[in-house]
């Protein structure tokens, strides 16, 4: 990883061999050629966004894209976490083949993490695979789903369950964008940010406290460090585990309680990061029950937490049985193993590794989290 900064603009790098890029992070950038300088030119375009971003942004990007390809198309896909399936997939696909789109074709993913999710896997699979460069346009999806190559859709039975890792172009995090988000879609992408503290930076989580009620507010410099610190972690940890063979596996951290929550109260009623907020207390309480950190340490995040306007309480997602309703969703993770669910937990301030628990304790722990 190696990091480069101008006035208005930084660089971060993802190294990985002949598929490394940049992620530039900076103000304006939606309307600079520079920023797309990675993408083919000549080659035809599709940004892919969808019906509430491409009012507000796709025809500015395809503005400046004409520069670059010979014919830039636009596609908007319904919004929503309930649509990142099979049959929103399939669009893609049909407006590729019915352009005409060869393998030189360059697709942008213009949204948050749902489109960049399904245009990355969609770019991954159409001919066995085109160029693609992802424009996120949420905290969420510029601090981390835009980065690293992972693609997927959702299945009813378990989240992010078929996909592949497949590496963008570029990524080009423009902070402007984030003017329109909704402050609930903010604090979603906050949870993301906060990730990285107990995980890998305790220095980064002291800056998070103090800079909380900036972030939420929008600072322009705030969110820019966000971002760069953010990225400049994941950057370091893509690394060195592209394809999740063990540490990356460290960027779930509340995600294996939190995809539990989202896929039990259906996609879509929780967002992503509400979902990872109250997922991150519990694999939080999960390792002071392991006896790996103490009780202040469980305090000082849930607290983060809850200032970022986030849940700390866990949903209830079966009224009979609800611990007995995560563990059945929990074992469909990607992490688990023969059966055996595998858990992210924070072994000591600013790390954490992957480790299974027994049945029982993660019971107490959804029961105590889950509880009014
Ligand atoms: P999202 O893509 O659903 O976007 C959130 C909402 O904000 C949507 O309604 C969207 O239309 C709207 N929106 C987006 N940008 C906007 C803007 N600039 N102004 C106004 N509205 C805007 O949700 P998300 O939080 O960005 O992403 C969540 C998804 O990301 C989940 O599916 C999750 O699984 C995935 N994810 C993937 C990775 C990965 O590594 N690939 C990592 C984390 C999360
Ligand atoms: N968001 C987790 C990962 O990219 O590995």
């Amino acid at each position: 990883m190696s990091v480069t900064s101008s006035p208005v603009q930084q660089r971060v790098r993802i190294a990985l061999g002949e598929r490394s890029y940049d992620i530039a992070i900076g103000v304006g950038l939606l309307d600079d050629p520079a920023a797309f300088e990675a993408a083919r030119a000549g080659s035809t375009a599709l940004i892919v966004s969808n019906t509430t971003v491409a009012p507000l942004y796709a025809e500015r990007l395809a503005r400046q894209l004409r520069q670059r390809h010979a014919q830039v198309r636009q596609m908007a896909l319904p919004d929503g976490e309930q649509h990142k399936s099979w049959e929103t997939l399939k669009l893609i696909f049909d407006e590729l083949l019915s352009s005409g789109a060869d393998r030189k074709t360059t697709l942008y993913a213009l949204g948050g993490g749902v489109v960049g999710d399904m245009t990355g896997f969609a770019a991954a699979c159409y001919m066995r695979g085109v160029p693609f460069v992802q424009v996120p346009t949420t905290l969420l999806a510029q601090v981390d789903s835009s980065v690293g190559g992972k693609t997927a859709i959702n299945h009813p039975f378990g989240k992010n369950m078929i996909g592949a890792f497949y590496q963008p172009l570029a990524v080009v995090c423009d902070l402007d964008l984030l003017k329109t988000l909704p402050v609930r879609e903010l604090s979603a992408g906050l949870a993301e940010v906060i990730k990285y503290g107990p995980i890998a930076d305790m220095d980064f989580l002291g800056w998070i406290e103090s800079h909380i009620d900036a972030l939420r507010a929008c600072d322009p410099a705030a969110l820019a460090h966000a971002v760069r610190r953010s990225c400049e972690i994941k950057a370091e940890v893509v690394g060195q585990d592209e394809r999740e063979s063990g540490l990356r596996a460290i960027l779930n951290f509340g995600h294996t309680f939190g995809h539990a929550i989202e896929a039990g109260m259906g996609y879509g009623a929780w967002l992503h990061g509400e979902a990872v907020g109250a997922g991150m207390v519990m694999a939080a309480e999960l390792s002071r029950e392991l006896g790996l950190v103490d009780a202040a340490f469980v305090r000082r995040l849930t607290a983060l937490i809850d200032r970022a306007g986030l849940p700390t309480r866990g949903a209830v997602i079966d009224a009979d049985d609800n611990a007995g309703r995560y563990l059945e969703l929990m074992r469909v993770d990607k992490k688990a193993e023969g059966g055996e669910i595998r858990f992210v937990v924070i072994d000591g301030p600013g790390r954490a590794v992957v480790r299974p628990a027994p049945d029982a304790l993660v019971r107490q722990v959804i029961d105590r989290c889950c509880a009014e």
